[in-house]
């Protein structure tokens, strides 16, 4: 149903014509119509690296420290971050494009998927942390909320640090990699 956003006395939608029901592709069409960022959200498990480039990300609470992140359930990194409880957030900076698709991919190998990327384990959690990142976080999760079919995974911020500190950060929006071309807005 299409309900005509001009002069149907709702007030609703101007501009616009008001969607509902809404379809996946119409969420997912308006809801990419909010800029972020990009992180890339990492842990070490038995000695492996898992990681995911996640967009869904965002501080939480200054008292205590708290970030969050939503995790599909499907992801082979939720059962490896839940199962840790421990994890680190690196930010992407503008020309790690290549490493937010591939740690995007479906399927990769698990094992030696950060081979390509330089980065260090966290000093707190030995979760892998990116050498390019913009700025890090290690964290330790105090809660696993349910989201539908992500899990809301909330963190208390250990530590953090700034890898490469004063470069652009790499951003998401409408479905694709952007870079801030005017950072006075
Ligand atoms: C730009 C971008 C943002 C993404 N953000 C999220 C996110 O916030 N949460 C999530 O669970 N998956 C997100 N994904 C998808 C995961 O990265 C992807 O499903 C996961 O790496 C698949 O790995 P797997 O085969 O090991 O399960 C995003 C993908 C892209 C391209």
């Amino acid at each position: 149903m299409k309900v005509p956003g001009r002069g149907d006395g709702t007030g609703r939608g101007h501009g616009g014509s008001l969607v509902a029901p809404v379809s996946r592709a119409d969420f997912r069409r308006v809801a990419g119509r909010f800029a972020s960022g990009i992180v890339v959200v990492s842990t070490s498990l038995d000695g492996i690296g898992h990681a995911m480039t996640v967009t869904a990300f965002t501080s939480v609470s200054l008292e205590p420290l708290l970030v969050l992140f939503c995790a599909e359930k499907i992801a082979r990194f939720h059962d490896a971050v839940l199962a840790t409880r421990t994890w680190a957030v690196s930010v992407l900076n503008e020309d790690s494009g290549k490493t937010a698709r591939w740690l995007a991919t479906r399927g990769r190998p698990l094992e030696g998927q950060l081979d390509a990327f330089r980065h260090h384990p966290g000093p707190l959690t030995a979760a892998p942390i990116l050498d390019d990142a913009l700025a890090a976080m290690e964290c330790r999760t105090t809660a696993v909320h349910d989201g539908g079919d992500h899990s809301i995974v909330v963190g208390e911020v250990l530590a953090v640090s700034e890898p490469k500190p004063g470069s652009a950060p790499l951003l998401y929006y409408a479905s694709g990699y952007a870079r801030l071309t005017d950072s006075s807005a």
